[in-house]
């Protein structure tokens, strides 16, 4: 009886005279501890006869109740004066400059994506989109691609396992299969997001989207970007289609001096097919536009072939248009002269940083492009 109220005096002195909190969880692991003072008084219980753990154990359990609300009290006091002393020394230096702040970029591929749509929206085409995973109907079949035609190979599609249908979907190799789901004037539209509206001819689209193929080197990745581009209506021909491209390429490049050619091609889903060139200079380190004597590939097109129509149940008769296919990548690398494809999608922050465009950039004036 005596060792317990001595003991309980002794600590609660103890306690109340701990200077910081180091020294006062000294004393909680010496009283209340495993092998602790009470812990030890708490263990002895077990030994007595029932009688005495009657009179015994309320006190023990009154004695270890009563230290561990005195720990509890002279932490809270230690804390708080701890709290007070900081906020009497320290201080808040209004007058110190910001460490600088890291700002996101935009990445070059969506900068040239935005700039594209910027300037076809100017030319009154709607946006429309597409899955990513096809299906072998929409990808190649609906698009003239003979069944077993080598052509399929030419793309070096990534193709699915088989789903519960036994179906093998793939990838898209191309934006092309979103030409199908326009034309198929809205029986897709169950699927929420595709295609902006519900389209019949006339037609005025283009598509920005990714596209996969296995291929990788300097000027291929295996997933890059497209824009497609698709104008149906009535008597439409090659000099609309000359023109449209035209006068993107020199919106896009800033120059009125473009001079472009067709070269002859061939895509299934297009006759005639035709590469765009445009004449640029290559001599120095990086492509300019609008000068020189080379030519560079820019862009696949053509006039929509009659069975593409008529697979999507419209007349060839009444409708005609063209078609077209942009790699977003290689322009953005040829408008701001960036080196290597691959670089683009290797996610190093010092290249985004070096080629990235601000988030906030004014509009240009001329072109109301930021
Ligand atoms: N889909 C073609 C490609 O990926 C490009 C293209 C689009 C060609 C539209 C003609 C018309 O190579």
């Amino acid at each position: 009886m005596t060792d317990h109220t001595t003991l309980q005096a002794d600590l609660t002195a103890r306690i109340a005279a701990a200077a910081d909190l180091a020294a006062l969880e000294a004393i909680r692991v010496e009283a209340l501890g495993k092998t602790g003072w009470i812990s030890e008084l708490l263990k002895t219980l077990g030994r007595l006869t029932p009688d005495e753990r009657r009179v015994e154990g309320p006190k023990i359990n009154g004695l270890r109740d009563a230290v561990a609300a005195a720990i509890a009290d002279r932490k809270a006091a230690l804390e708080t004066a701890e709290l007070d002393s900081r906020l009497a020394k320290e201080t808040v230096d209004l007058s110190l400059p910001p460490p600088p702040e890291r700002r996101g970029r935009v990445h070059p591929t969506m900068q040239v994506m935005d700039e594209m749509i910027a300037v076809f929206a100017e030319m009154g085409f709607a946006l429309a989109e597409g899955p990513d995973i096809e299906d072998d109907f929409h990808n190649f079949t609906a698009l003239n691609f003979p069944p077993k035609h080598p052509a399929r190979e030419m793309h070096d599609t990534f193709w699915l396992p088989e789903d519960e249908t036994g179906q093998r979907k793939l990838l898209r190799t191309h934006t092309s299969p979103v030409q199908i789901r326009a034309l198929q004037q809205g029986q897709n539209h169950k699927l929420p997001g595709w295609i902006a509206s519900s389209q019949t001819p006339p037609i005025r689209i283009i598509v920005p989207g990714r596209t996969y193929r296995s291929d990788s080197d300097a000027t291929h990745t295996p997933m890059f970007h497209q824009i497609e581009g698709l104008v149906i209506d009535r008597n439409i021909h090659m000099g609309h289609l000359k023109w449209t491209l035209d006068t993107f390429i020199s919106r896009f490049f800033e120059t009125s001096v473009v001079e472009t050619r067709f070269r002859p091609h061939h895509f299934p889903f297009t006759e005639p097919s035709a590469e765009m060139d445009v004449k640029c200079d290559r001599s120095g380190g990086d492509v300019k536009i609008g000068q020189g004597n080379d030519w560079m590939e820019i862009v696949g097109c053509g006039m929509v072939h009659p069975n593409v129509l008529t697979n999507c149940g419209l007349d060839p008769d009444e409708w005609q248009g063209f078609a077209f296919g942009f790699g977003v990548d290689r322009l953005g690398m040829l408008k701001y002269g960036m080196p290597d494809l691959r670089d683009m999608f290797a996610g190093d922050v010092r290249w985004l940083d070096h080629f990235g465009f601000s988030a906030f950039q004014a509009p240009n004036p001329a072109t109301g492009l930021s």
